[in-house]
């Protein structure tokens, strides 16, 4: 068994880990990214800082935003709204070209997190340009894109990555 402070200490290793394995992968490969759910802009805040110069191609979408305040998009970078309507009209203007998509959404809310799943899976595919990577803090099922083994010592399960196949 596991405790909760081992579950939130795995979960954000590995997504630390998925992190960084993406950014090595992407590299050299133009195109937008997508952080989905801002939160308290933690994740954020370290992509920003980490992909420096592109850190102008993350697209967030958030309904409710309640991040630090060091950890602010830009306004021209920020979608606000509901991802139900906000997703799918996202898919169709970067079709095709988002090249890494963190999708970060889940709560302790099963009900919510199987909606999430659900939603994410079914309308982020038409935004993926070939060979992007999907990473996600809950199970996905999307169209035309493979599990991947987690990097360096992410524990599975903790963490999902996709990559988009066909
Ligand atoms: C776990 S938090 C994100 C944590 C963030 N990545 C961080 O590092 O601080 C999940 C976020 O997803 C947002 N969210 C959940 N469901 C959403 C929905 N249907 N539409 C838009 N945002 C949603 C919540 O408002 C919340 O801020």
């Amino acid at each position: 068994m596991i405790t909760r402070l081992e579950k939130t200490l795995f979960r954000l290793e590995a997504q630390h880990a998925c992190l960084t394995w993406a950014f090595e992968q992407i590299a050299g490969k133009p195109g937008p990214i997508f952080e989905l759910g801002l939160g308290l802009g933690r994740s954020f805040n370290h992509m920003r800082h980490k992909l420096g110069e592109r850190a102008k191609d993350i697209v967030v979408f958030e309904r409710e935003v309640r991040c630090y305040p060091d950890c602010q998009p830009d306004e021209d970078q920020l979608v606000i709204g509901n991802l139900d309507e906000t997703l799918p009209a996202a898919a169709k203007k970067y079709a095709g070209s988002v090249v890494l998509a963190h999708s970060d959404v889940g709560s302790m809310d099963k009900e919510h997190n199987a909606h999430m799943s659900g939603l994410v899976s079914k309308n982020i595919g038409p935004a993926l340009a070939p060979g992007a990577i999907i990473m996600s803090d809950l199970p996905l099922d999307i169209p035309g894109c493979t599990p991947h083994p987690l990097p360096g010592n992410a524990r599975e399960d903790r963490y999902y990555l996709y990559t988009k196949t066909g």
